[in-house]
């Protein structure tokens, strides 16, 4: 059987991954190792947390005593990295934790995974998920390609570009099989409400204010999550080692065009007077060291893999909205609490 330890899991994006994995290979044995921080959350996993090829591991990737236990334990065969900090906001205000688990958390998996298999390499892989924003800021126009250089401007992106290097500087020195993958902007159903389109529609659906930074007139590139895990899959599995590849929606848009369409979709969804979300919209002081634009090319996953997206982002939007309202229950339970500080600081 082919064991598969899967870090993060219990957030957005590794649920998804983990779901699928679960259900689509019950041949493998899937680990699911999550610190369980504010963004971890095991209701994300309910419907396949008795399956029997499942495992959920509670720990810290900066745990090295308790990450080297595992290592010996379970003899992963393979790793998909996604244990992240991952909001750009909190990387402002706290930049260490992110250095930390995203940079320390990386190389204790990384050493593990090379002391684990000392060079016998075959069939192996370290799955290394990351993110499109190492490339830094693109202009008016242009994409970013695997071959763009680095240049982050957040304590979030320079982390996650020094995790890239470190998993490269292995394959280079010790052989290890490594893939990276650089993803664009996802959404979906059970995003932390701190992300743009969670927080908007949780604040619509409490007529909070929607505090967009600066002009609005910020770029991003669109990927519904699912469409993000099947290219996850993909690459896993028939993407070639030593190699990065970008993955992305073709689906840009300007942050302020995106709100309106909510507000749009989310008036008539909640029978709201047309155009009576978009009054909650309040322009707010911009974010430090804002990046402009990230737009993917994803050719070569496309032209390689054959992965292109397959739900449309007025659709994946529509879908996640639903999914929102009438998981209303969870958006609660997660921002109470400590929700509630953070939310007051940031935006009170
Ligand atoms: P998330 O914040 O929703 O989830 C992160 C998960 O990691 C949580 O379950 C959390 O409990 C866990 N975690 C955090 N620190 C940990 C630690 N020290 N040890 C063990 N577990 C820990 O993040 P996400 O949005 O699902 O992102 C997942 C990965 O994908 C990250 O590596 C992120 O950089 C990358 N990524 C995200 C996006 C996006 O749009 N969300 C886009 C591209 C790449
Ligand atoms: O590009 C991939 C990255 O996308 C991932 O690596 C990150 O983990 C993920 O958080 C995301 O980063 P962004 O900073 O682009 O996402 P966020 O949802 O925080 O913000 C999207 C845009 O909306 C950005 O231009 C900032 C703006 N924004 C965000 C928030 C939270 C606002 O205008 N108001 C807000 O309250």
């Amino acid at each position: 059987m082919r064991k598969i330890l899967i870090t993060g899991g219990a957030g957005f994006i590794g649920s998804h991954v983990v779901r699928l994995f679960v259900n689509k290979y019950p041949n493998y044995q899937i680990f699911n190792l999550d610190a369980l921080t504010y963004a971890g959350n095991l209701e994300n996993l309910i419907d396949i947390e008795s399956n029997e090829n499942y495992t959920f591991l509670r720990g810290d990737i900066t745990d090295e005593v308790y990450i080297n236990s595992i290592f010996k334990k379970y003899c992963f065969d393979d790793v998909i990295h996604l244990a992240a900090e991952s909001h750009v906001d909190r990387s402002i205000s706290d930049p260490l934790a992110f250095a930390k688990t995203n940079v320390l958390g990386t190389m204790i998996l990384l050493n593990n995974f090379k002391e684990l298999h000392k060079n016998n390499w075959k069939g192996k892989r370290f799955y290394h998920i990351s993110t499109d924003e190492v490339y830094g800021s693109l202009g008016e126009n242009g994409l970013f390609k695997e071959t763009t250089s680095y240049d982050p401007n957040s304590p979030y992106s320079a982390s996650k570009a020094s995790s890239d290097h470190f998993v490269r500087a292995y394959g280079e020195t010790y052989g290890l099989p490594f893939i990276i993958t650089n993803c664009s902007n996802n959404y979906g159903k059970q995003q932390f409400p701190e992300k743009l389109i969670p927080l908007f529609i949780n604040n619509v659906l409490n007529n909070k204010p929607l505090p967009v930074y600066g002009d609005g007139n910020y770029t991003r590139d669109w990927l519904y999550v699912i469409d993000h895990a099947k290219a996850i899959d993909m690459v896993f599995h028939r993407g070639n080692i030593y190699q990065t590849y970008n993955i992305g929606g073709f689906n840009e848009w300007k942050n302020i065009d995106l709100v309106k369409l909510l507000c749009k979709q989310m008036d008539k969804k909640l029978g709201r007077s047309v155009g009576s979300s978009e009054k909650l919209i309040t322009f707010v002081k911009d974010r430090p060291g804002h990046d402009l634009r990230y737009a993917i090319d994803a050719s070569k996953i496309n032209q390689e893999l054959g992965w292109s997206p397959t739900v449309t982002f007025e659709q994946g939007l529509s879908e996640t909205i639903d999914w929102y309202i009438s998981n209303e229950h969870w958006l609660k339970n997660i921002t109470s609490g400590n929700y509630q500080n953070y939310y007051m600081k940031k935006y009170k």
